[in-house]
């Protein structure tokens, strides 16, 4: 069950309608909960949340293609 966190979805929710390209950067200690806020904050949005980890930046844009290539309809 997520609980509180109401100014930091309030403040992602300002950014978010506002008409214009956004990009957040979010960072704090181990375990606060920046996942499951940014997850919380997706839940009733079209989105797509990719978690990555140590990732080679090369195989960023393949997993995008295989994994959303419905959504975008990519060809090769
Ligand atoms: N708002 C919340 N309500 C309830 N549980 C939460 C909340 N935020 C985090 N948690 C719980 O706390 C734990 C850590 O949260 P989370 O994985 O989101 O932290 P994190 O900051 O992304 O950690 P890391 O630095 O390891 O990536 C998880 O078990 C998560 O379910
Ligand atoms: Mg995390």
């Amino acid at each position: 069950m997520f609980i509180g966190r109401k100014s930091e979805l309030d403040s992602l929710n300002k950014l978010y309608i506002e008409d214009k390209f956004q990009f957040i950067v979010m960072y704090g200690r181990r375990r606060v909960g920046k996942t499951t806020l940014l997850a919380e904050f997706c839940k009733d949005k079209p989105s797509i949340f990719l978690l990555l980890k140590n990732i080679m930046i090369k195989w960023l844009w393949k997993i995008f293609q295989i994994r959303y290539y419905h959504i975008l309809a990519l060809t090769d």
